[in-house]
């Protein structure tokens, strides 16, 4: 059977209800699959076939603890094959929804000097009634600027999960080759 890790940087839960997702449809596939934060683990194996790592976007950019593990992984990610996605809100826009079109994705491509075989841009969600004061402010003055929703008492998921299956599916389709 073969071996998945797949490991979350995430804050408000979106990026990891992502993975869990990708989890439930690649178990069906009968792989065998981990789901971790990336701030649980530290130093990584080889010994698994695939390694899959989900990150969302804050504030015009990926957290530094990603990077610190891409960083100190970077041999151990390029023996695997590897795979990649990003969850923002921008990414709900047609034009910014796809990771040759994404400027958080191709930045992040230079700044880790790590290149997945696969990666995928995933709309994310907004959840108003979670946030402090600031970052709702922040996220509503960001929405209404790009067109996207302002009812700070609601709770909005952008997330197409029919492009998370296509990209699971993809995943599966490498395993098996
Ligand atoms: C404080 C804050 C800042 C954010 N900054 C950005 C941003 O700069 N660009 C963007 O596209 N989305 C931004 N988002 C949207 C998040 O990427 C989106 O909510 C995502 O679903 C969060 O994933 P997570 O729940 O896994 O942390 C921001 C969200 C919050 C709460």
């Amino acid at each position: 059977m073969k071996n998945i890790l797949v490991l979350f940087s995430s804050v408000d839960g979106q990026t990891l209800k992502i993975c869990n997702y990708i989890k439930d449809l690649l178990a069906d596939e009968g792989f065998n699959i981990q789901v971790a934060s990336i701030d649980s683990h530290h130093k990584i194996n080889t010994n698994y076939d695939f390694i899959l790592i989900g990150a969302s976007i804050r504030y015009g950019g990926y957290r530094h603890s990603l990077y610190k593990f891409i960083q100190n992984n970077l041999y151990e990610l390029e023996m695997v094959k590897t795979g990649f996605f990003s969850v923002s809100a921008i990414a709900r826009k047609i034009g910014r929804d796809i990771p040759e079109t994404d400027h958080y994705f191709e930045k992040f491509k230079r700044k880790s000097d790590w290149t997945p075989c696969i990666a995928g841009i995933f709309a994310g969600s907004i959840s108003y009634p979670k946030y402090n004061f600031f970052d709702r402010f922040m996220i509503q003055a960001i929405m209404y600027l790009t067109n996207g929703p302002t009812d700070s008492s609601k709770v909005f998921e952008f997330t197409d999960w029919s492009k998370v299956r296509l990209f699971a599916t993809q995943i599966s389709y490498i395993l098996k080759q």
